[in-house]
């Protein structure tokens, strides 16, 4: 069911890559409430090629962008404004990646250099989006930007390893930013903690097919899907929520709350 909530409102959709992408969901769900949107991904993830099934879908265009690079990201916002003819409404950034993990190293043997790139990538890559956006004037007042993070950033989930420094540095980069827009502008800026979901980044953590059910388990309501993750940045995006700034919001059916389960105990007594 379509509401109209972002008639009007023009965002950028950072990391779709494929269809299973929290940021695909979004773009999905973003044009159904009547947003206009371009999408954007890094240059190696646009060679893939599926990115244009979605842009056909939602009529949007894609820019090419590195998020380590402030070039790009200066050419993403002045290509994007000049698309919308003027300024835009709203950002989702939903992006991670840690070679660390990819390659298999553990917490206590990280190599330091990939680990610059993580944190770069990962997190830093929100200031330089909000910095580039800062200095060209590109947010409307009352923009939204939301950053998608995970509870690893406040709890310790051995095997999400450099990720967690990674998302706990990303929601500080939005307490603090969101301090400095705010006071500028009237611009929002969240992160939504999201349960864990079967996506390329989600599923390249270790162990993840046992993290993702203990996570339903532990949960009253379940496991929070990529398309109800959507429906959840839809709202942070429209006016519904205007005064909704520097806050980690968890959308997970619970589990932040949760100390145990019956479901859990029933298990352990097996
Ligand atoms: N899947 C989960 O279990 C889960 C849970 C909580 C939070 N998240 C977060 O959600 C966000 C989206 O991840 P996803 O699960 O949809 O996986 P995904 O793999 O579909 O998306 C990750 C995206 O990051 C992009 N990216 C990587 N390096 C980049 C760079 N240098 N420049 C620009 N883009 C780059 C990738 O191309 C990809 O599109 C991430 O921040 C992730 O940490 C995921």
């Amino acid at each position: 069911m379509a509401y109209n909530l972002l008639k009007g409102k023009k965002g950028i959709i950072f990391g779709a890559l494929d269809e299973k992408s929290i940021a695909w969901r979004t773009a999905l769900r973003c044009h159904e409430e009547s947003a206009q949107l371009v999408l954007t991904n890094a240059p190696v993830a646009l060679r893939m090629g599926e990115i244009n099934k979605l842009a056909e879908e939602v009529k949007a265009p894609v820019i090419g962008a590195d998020v380590t690079s402030m070039e790009d990201l200066k050419k993403l916002f002045e290509e994007s404004m000049k698309h919308f003819g003027g300024g835009i409404d709203f950002v989702l950034h939903s992006i991670g990646m840690s070679l660390n993990v990819r390659k298999g190293k553990s917490y206590t043997e990280i190599d330091y250099e990939w680990n610059k790139k993580t944190l770069d990538i990962s997190a830093m890559s929100l200031h330089r989006v909000l910095r580039t956006a800062w200095d060209m004037d590109a947010l409307n007042e009352g923009a939204s930007v939301v950053a998608l993070t995970y509870i690893a950033a406040q709890r310790v989930f051995p095997d999400y390893n450099e990720m967690a420094d990674a998302k706990a540095l990303l929601e500080s980069v939005a307490r603090s930013f969101g301090y400095n827009y705010g006071m500028k502008k009237k611009v929002r800026v969240n992160t939504v903690s999201q349960s864990p979901t079967r996506t390329t980044a989600g599923s390249g953590v270790k162990g993840f097919d046992g993290f993702i059910t203990y996570a339903e388990k532990m949960s009253p309501l379940g496991n929070a899907s990529a398309d109800e993750c959507a429906d959840y940045c839809v709202t942070l995006f429209s006016d519904l929520t205007k005064m909704v700034t520097m806050q980690n919001l968890f959308h997970d059916g619970g589990f932040s709350s949760i100390g145990v389960t019956e479901a859990v105990i029933n298990q352990m007594e097996k």
